[in-house]
């Protein structure tokens, strides 16, 4: 398999170059120029990891990657997006960004923005956003306005307040955000030398998988793939409506990442489905979380619950995979965003208040 010259340039010894961060590395496929002023922490080339204990409960040799894409710098793929939309927004002068989140796109606003010297303002549902997320946007010094309303009513304020103030909208309705995050896809032809026959990926707003999708489409048009995937698109049962085609107006779930109702990308996203052959399903939280902690006991990662709805989407879906098919599970955000739920559903193994002497770890040791 050629060595794509992306990963090449990383590959030969010596290396004397850290990753340049994805707008130089993928400067011809974006929407840049040398007046663009990067704002960059590195982000993107995140690994693509095998999964064979997937592999082996899938069986009839279907081949499964991880893209663990919640090693980026704020620990999840909305730095992909936020590289871009905070470059462009300098480079148009902007002295503020504003974003509504579920709690990973405050997380990345805030840094980058911080990071080009810009104020960032971020309204997030009061009370539903995982805590490492909000101590991220807090640390990287965000202004952040606690709403009593979902995600859904949050981004409706903003839009109206990017609208009449002058101060730049970072959501994914930013046209930069899905031309950053489509690298991901560029990433995976580039790994695996064509596209995968399947992605899994779990939507909230949905536009992440129509930026995936415009990556693999790109990258086919310009013949370094000869494929294309089916894009199967995964919410949570309570928070599905681009599974049931109407608007939820109370979207609950564990996975708060996606925990949405009202998707703005929503008519892209059936574009995609429909231009693919892909499909979409809602994945109840139970399965959800037996897929967290199957990926973290049994393939050793750790990604957040909604990543993990990629992995219980597919195994929903197993009986469709063709056999010796390649599906590739996004994992979209890093598992220590939320460390509550972590601790509330891998406590088996923990022996708390022990005497510390050599009795008492040896008998719960079963020695
Ligand atoms: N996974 C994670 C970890 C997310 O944070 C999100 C979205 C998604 C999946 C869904 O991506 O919206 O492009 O379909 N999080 C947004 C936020 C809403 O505010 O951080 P999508």
């Amino acid at each position: 398999m050629p060595v794509p010259e992306t990963l090449r340039r990383l590959l030969k010894p010596p290396i004397t170059q850290a990753w340049p961060g994805l707008i130089d590395s993928y400067r011809p496929w974006l929407p840049v120029t040398d007046r663009t002023p990067v704002v960059s922490l590195g982000e993107g080339a995140t690994p693509l990891v095998p999964a064979p204990a997937l592999e082996q409960r899938l069986g009839r040799g279907i081949r499964v990657w991880l893209k663990v894409d919640g090693l980026n710098p704020t620990g999840s793929f909305k730095d992909r997006g936020m590289t871009m939309a905070v470059s462009k927004a300098k480079e148009d002068g902007a002295e503020a960004v504003i974003c509504a989140s579920t709690g990973n796109t405050s997380a990345a606003a805030a840094a980058y923005a911080r990071r080009g010297g810009m104020r960032a303002y971020v309204l997030i549902p009061d009370g539903y956003v995982a805590q490492g997320k909000l101590a991220q946007a807090l640390v990287y010094g965000a202004e952040v306005l606690a709403v009593k309303g979902n995600f859904d009513r949050a981004l409706a304020i903003v839009r109206e307040v990017a609208e009449r103030y002058p101060v730049t909208l970072v959501n994914s309705l930013n046209p930069y955000r899905l031309q950053g995050q489509k690298t991901a896809a560029f990433e995976i032809v580039d790994v695996l030398g064509d596209a995968p026959d399947w992605l899994c990926i779990p939507m909230g707003n949905a536009g992440n998988i129509t930026a995936y999708w415009m990556g693999f489409q790109e990258y086919r048009q310009n013949g370094r793939s000869r494929g294309l995937p089916r894009m199967m698109g995964f919410q949570a049962a309570g928070a599905a409506p681009l599974v049931s085609g109407t608007t939820v107006e109370d979207p609950e779930t564990v996975a708060t990442a996606i925990r949405i109702g009202n998707p703005a990308n929503r008519a892209r996203a059936l574009q995609v489905r429909e231009e693919s052959g892909g499909g979409f399903a809602a994945i109840s939280d139970e399965a959800i979380l037996e897929a967290y902690r199957f990926l973290a006991s049994q393939e050793g990662v750790f990604c957040e619950p909604a990543s993990a709805a990629s992995v219980a989407g597919l195994l929903s879906r197993a009986e469709e995979v063709p056999a010796g098919a390649r599906v590739v599970c996004v994992l979209t955000g890093n598992g220590l965003k939320d460390p509550g739920t972590a601790l509330e559903n891998g406590s088996a193994g923990f022996h708390a208040g022990l005497q510390p002497d050599l009795e008492t770890v040896a008998r719960v040791l079963g020695f």
